[in-house]
């Protein structure tokens, strides 16, 4: 296995049950609820992953467009939302024939520790020319440089306890020990980043950006940012 992608579009045990994959996604898509600025905004979501409940997402705003570079994945995801006319599919380059200054809002959950940095400034560039002046982008689940895997398993296994799947993740947690996940950890690694940082990175791609008092999601040791098309 060579990268992120390649690893996302196995049959990875990032999830450690299918209830877990389910409550990851509830948790994501309330949260990415809360950020729509009104009912009928275009929402890009910027590698969705399975996005089990992009329909709540869809439900709460215009369009919808998940936007996934793994190719299983994606054929996965227009197969389930085909019926949904609210929702399109697209690879990451199709996004390069986005419309300029077309969407009003767009969401990057748990990505940018899987992308280099020039990739994310790429990235970043193509967000801004498809945001409206105005238009939002949420850059969620940044890892900070001091901390370490401890505080993704202490978030794991406090989701865990919360809903019912303590079990399921302590193995899943012995699993992934000896999976290609932390193979890739140790050899790739995750990118990382100070707040500071973050926030000249996304000013250098044309952005004003703050951190949100709350990460997306359920790991309240990693960071959101928020930021503007300036
Ligand atoms: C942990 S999943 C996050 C999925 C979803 N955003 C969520 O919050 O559940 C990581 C996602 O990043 C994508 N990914 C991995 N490497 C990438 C890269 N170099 N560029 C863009 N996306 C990448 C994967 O295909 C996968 O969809």
């Amino acid at each position: 296995m060579d990268d992120w992608i390649e690893y996302y579009d196995s049959t990875h045990t990032i999830y450690v049950s299918k209830l877990h994959r389910d409550v990851h996604f509830r948790v994501i898509a309330a949260d990415i609820i809360g950020y729509i600025p009104f009912p009928v905004a275009t929402v890009l979501d910027y590698s969705c992953g399975e996005a089990l409940s992009a329909a709540q997402v869809a439900a709460a705003c215009g369009q919808l467009i998940l936007a996934e570079p793994a190719p299983g994945v994606r054929g996965r995801l227009s197969a389930r939302f085909a019926s949904n006319p609210k929702i399109s599919v697209r690879s990451l380059d199709d996004l390069t024939r986005l419309p300029e200054t077309s969407v009003d809002l767009i969401i990057v959950i748990s990505v940018a520790q899987y992308m280099a940095p020039p990739e994310l400034d790429a990235a970043f560039a193509l967000m801004r020319r498809a945001l409206k002046p105005g238009g939002k982008l949420v850059v969620g689940d940044i890892l900070r440089p001091d901390v370490g895997a401890a505080t993704d398993v202490i978030a794991l296994l406090k989701l865990a306890a919360r809903n019912g799947f303590l079990t399921d993740a302590l193995w899943g947690l012995a699993r992934t020990v000896l999976s290609d996940y932390w193979q890739l950890r140790q050899s790739i690694g995750l990118q990382r980043y100070g707040e500071a940082e973050m926030i000249a990175k996304l000013q250098a791609a044309g952005f004003t950006a703050v951190r949100a008092p709350k990460n997306v999601g359920y790991n309240p040791a990693r960071m959101t940012f928020v930021a503007t098309r300036s």
